[in-house]
């Protein structure tokens, strides 16, 4: 018993790195499939090439303003989210970066919407411009049943 309250512990303190139709799972059930016209397989493939599914990737982008990009979507610090680090953060989803890092990803999915509700949608992320638009991207939710 104590060994499985000790595992326990050790696995919450590491970062959580979504399986690929966990995360098409957890993203459908956020009603992101549909949304402002994304597809769920959008938004599957935008975090595969933003953060390889991994919740607690940080990238800090070395800019003039100290700017870093947090999370599964990898949301900057000097549009969405404030981490206290980044020169006049507009913090636009009212949102701590370290909040977007967690293995609850509620918080990164409601600062997604904002994005995606903004002019340039889906192409506010380059990885998913390059990676995503126009392609066949039905594979990222391929046997998930969703
Ligand atoms: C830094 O912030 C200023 C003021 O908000 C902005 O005009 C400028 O484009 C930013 N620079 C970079 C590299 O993001
Ligand atoms: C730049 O940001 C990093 C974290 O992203 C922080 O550790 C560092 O102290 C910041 N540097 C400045 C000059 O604010």
């Amino acid at each position: 018993m104590k060994a499985l309250v000790l595992l326990g512990l050790v696995t919450v303190a590491s970062a959580k790195v979504f399986e690929r139709c966990e995360l098409a799972r957890t993203l459908k059930a956020a009603g992101m499939d549909g949304f402002h016209g994304t597809k769920l397989a959008d938004w599957v493939c935008l975090a595969k090439w933003e953060s390889d599914y991994n919740t607690k990737k940080v990238k800090n982008l070395k800019d003039r303003n100290n700017s870093s990009l947090y999370g599964l979507f990898q949301l900057n610090s000097k549009l969405w989210c404030d981490d206290g680090q980044t020169h006049e953060s507009k913090n636009a989803c009212r949102v701590k970066c370290s909040a977007l890092l967690s293995d609850n990803i509620q918080a990164s999915i409601a600062c997604a919407k904002k994005v995606v509700k903004g002019e340039n949608g889906l192409r506010n992320w380059v990885d998913w411009r390059h990676h995503c638009e126009g392609r066949d991207i039905r594979k990222y939710v391929a046997g998930c049943g969703v």
